[in-house]
C-alpha cells in the first residue's frame, strides 16, 4: 500500500453472526483518505456507517478485507497493538458522548494522555489547552451531567484530540444537539482539521456536514453508492 494516503480501506466485509442468521452489515467497501480531507459519508439508519467507523479505527475487526492507517495493516496486528494504534493514531468521536460520568471535563480529556503514559504535569498544560481550543476553560471542573449536550460533545471532541492523533473519526457527532449547537460542533470539527492538519471523517444523516467536507460518500445497504466533492467552506 502506498503511504501517499492516510487511510485506506480495501474490499470491506462486515457479517454480523445473530445465532443462526448473517447480516452483511458492510459488503465490499473501498477507500482512499489523504492527509488532511474532511470526509462525510451520509447513510440512512443502518445503511453500516458506524460498522465501517468502527472497522477504520481498529475497533473491530472485518470479516474480509484490510484497512491500513498509514500504510500499517491493521489485520497483522494483535490485540494489543491495535489498541496501541488507537491511542496514539485515531481519536473516536460518539454520537452519545461516552465521556465518563465520575469524572470532571479535565479529567475526562486526560484520561487518554495518562493511558499514553503522559506524565501528570504534561497531562494538564495539554487538557487545559484542549478546554481551551473548545471553549471550555471556564468548565474545567465540571462533571458531564453538570455540561449541556453541546459542551459534552465539546469535551468528547477534546478527549479526542488529547494524544494528537492523526485521524479524528466521528460518529453522528451533532446526532444529539439541537440545531445551532450541531452546527458549533460541525464548525469545531472544521476548525480542527484546517489549523491542526487532522485528517477527519464523519458519518451521520446530518447534510449540512456536506457543506464543510472536501469530500461526500453516500452509502446504502453496506455499499458507497455516490461519491463527490463537497464544498469545504463553513457551516
Ligand atoms: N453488533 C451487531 N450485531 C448484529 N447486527 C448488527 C450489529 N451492529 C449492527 N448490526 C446491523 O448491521 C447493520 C448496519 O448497522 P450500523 O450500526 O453500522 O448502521 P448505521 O448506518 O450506523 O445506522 P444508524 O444511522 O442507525 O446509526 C444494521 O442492519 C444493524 O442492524
Ligand atoms: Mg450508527
Amino acid at each position: 500500500m502506498s503511504d501517499a494516503f492516510i487511510l485506506e480501506a480495501e474490499n470491506l466485509h462486515r457479517v454480523y453472526e445473530m445465532g443462526s442468521v448473517e447480516v452483511g452489515a458492510l459488503r465490499g467497501v473501498d477507500l482512499q483518505v489523504s492527509h488532511g480531507e474532511f470526509v462525510v459519508i451520509l447513510g440512512v439508519s443502518g445503511s453500516g456507517k458506524s460498522t465501517l467507523l468502527h472497522l477504520l479505527g481498529g475497533l473491530d475487526r472485518p470479516t474480509e478485507g484490510k484497512v491500513f492507517i498509514e500504510g500499517e495493516d491493521l489485520s497483522e496486528l494483535s490485540d494489543n497493538q491495535l489498541a496501541d494504534v488507537r491511542l496514539h493514531k485515531v481519536g473516536f468521536v460518539f454520537q452519545f458522548f461516552n465521556l465518563m460520568p465520575q469524572l470532571s471535563a479535565q479529567a475526562n480529556i486526560e484520561l487518554p494522555l495518562f493511558l499514553a503514559d503522559i506524565p501528570s504535569k504534561e497531562a494538564q498544560k495539554r487538557s487545559s489547552e484542549l478546554l481551551s481550543l473548545v471553549g471550555l476553560s471556564e468548565r474545567r471542573d465540571h462533571r458531564p451531567t453538570e455540561l449541556s449536550g453541546g459542551e459534552q460533545q465539546r469535551v468528547a471532541i477534546a478527549r479526542a484530540l488529547a494524544n494528537q492523533p492523526k485521524i479524528v473519526l466521528a460518529d453522528e457527532p451533532t446526532g444529539n444537539l439541537d440545531t445551532a449547537t450541531g452546527a458549533d460542533i460541525i464548525q469545531l470539527l472544521r476548525e480542527v482539521n484546517e489549523q491542526q492538519q487532522q485528517t477527519v471523517i464523519v458519518v451521520c444523516h446530518d447534510k449540512r456536514l456536506t457543506t464543510v467536507a472536501d469530500r461526500v460518500i453516500e452509502m446504502r445497504d453496506g455499499q458507497f453508492i455516490s461519491e463527490r466533492s463537497g464544498k469545504g467552506g463553513k457551516v
